[in-house]
């Protein structure tokens, strides 16, 4: 196969920007307050467990929306798709960047892990365990943790592909350092961001608030406002706000920005002697696992028929991409239950 490349841009992609801190520390100020900014359009809040969307509207200027959701999974996934969708139409419309707010992913990754703890104490060993001792801990096995993760990455991937602005908040704090058998080392602390482990990865700006000091971009991929790491001490700044972080320091200009490109790697299932996938059938496979939605993935079964009479899959193929439907469907149905 011919080498397959293109030229990079240059061009300055639409920040994820995390947010993170003690209490109280102005996160969801910072915020409310970016919903004033004149060089931002619409602004969505999704408010996880904080409950600070409604009181932060007197903020003078700030004008935002905030996302109704029943607090299940599918329905928060649901309408940051509709955001999403939103975002992409605004930004092909030449409008300006429209922003999504999640307050915070620390409630959204404390969601998912209750979903694989309620799962767990169904399971016959748990149960077994439960009936000899009813206050015994519930062991959440390694493929439920791999089900949340996969949750957690698919609303992940939306947010690193949003056409706007991205600023999701997560509590940050200094804890006791643990040794390797998980016990305190007296005297030594460390910061940790509560969440999902790889939030701060995920983002493309990681912003520090605190109580005691100024903000710190700890972080930032960025031609402009890179912080070389190791050698530059993450700078305070007091002049910080959303709008000079996104437009003054990271240089993000609306007219050109774009979404990160973002290839993400497909695991597939194909067997390893290289039987592949046709390309529909992958592209069915692909789409079911970006639904976020019984909707969604109803669609991608209704494709299903047309694909094999036009023979474009195998019957064979017909018959995987019906099952992972499937799959796909009892979990986001057992998430619903679940989270109610
Ligand atoms: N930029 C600011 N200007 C003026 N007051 C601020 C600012 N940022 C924060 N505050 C004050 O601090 C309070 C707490 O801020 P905020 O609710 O944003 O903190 P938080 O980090 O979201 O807290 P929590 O962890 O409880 O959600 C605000 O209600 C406001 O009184
Ligand atoms: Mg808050």
């Amino acid at each position: 196969m011919a080498i397959k490349t293109r030229r990079p841009t240059g061009i300055v992609p639409w920040p994820l920007i995390l947010l993170e801190g003690g209490e109280k520390s102005g996160k969801s100020w910072a915020c409310a307050e970016l919903s004033a900014s004149e060089k931002v359009g619409q602004t969505y809040w999704l408010d996880l467990n904080e409950g600070a969307a409604d009181e932060y509207g007197a903020i003078p200027g700030a004008r935002y929306l905030v996302i109704e959701h029943d607090g299940t999974w599918a329905a928060i996934l649901n309408q940051v798709s509709e955001v999403r969708e939103e975002a992409r139409r605004a930004a092909d419309a030449g409008e300006p960047p429209v922003v999504l707010v999640i307050d915070s992913m620390t409630a959204e990754w404390d969601l998912l892990k209750d979903w694989a703890g309620n799962r767990a104490k169904g399971s016959t060993s748990n149960q077994k365990r439960l009936r000899a001792d009813p206050s015994a801990e519930v062991q959440v096995s390694m493929n439920l943790w791999n089900d949340a993760t996969a949750r957690h990455r698919r609303l992940m991937t939306m947010l690193m592909t949003f056409p706007g602005i991205v600023v999701v908040t997560a509590r940050g704090k200094e804890v006791a350092s643990l040794d390797q058998s998980g016990r305190p080392v007296e005297g030594s602390k460390d910061y940790k961001v509560e969440g999902h482990k790889n939030l701060a990865f995920d983002a493309s700006v990681w912003v520090r608030l605190s109580r005691e000091h100024a903000p710190i971009v700890v972080g930032a991929r960025s031609v402009h406002a890179g912080i070389r790491p190791g050698v530059d001490k993450p700078v305070p700044a007091p002049q910080f706000t959303l709008e000079w972080l996104v437009f003054d320091a990271l240089k993000c200009n609306p007219v050109e920005a774009q979404v990160r490109a973002l290839t993400t790697t497909k695991a597939g299932a194909e067997s390893p002697d290289g039987e592949d996938l046709s390309a529909k059938a992958g592209e069915l496979l692909a789409l079911a696992e970006d639904a976020s939605s019984e909707v969604e993935l109803r669609r991608v079964w209704d494709q299903i028929r047309p694909a094999l009479d036009g023979q474009e899959i195998s019957a064979g193929e017909a018959d995987r991409v019906a099952a992972r439907i499937k799959a796909l469907g009892a979990q986001l149905a057992a998430g619903t239950e679940a989270a109610a």
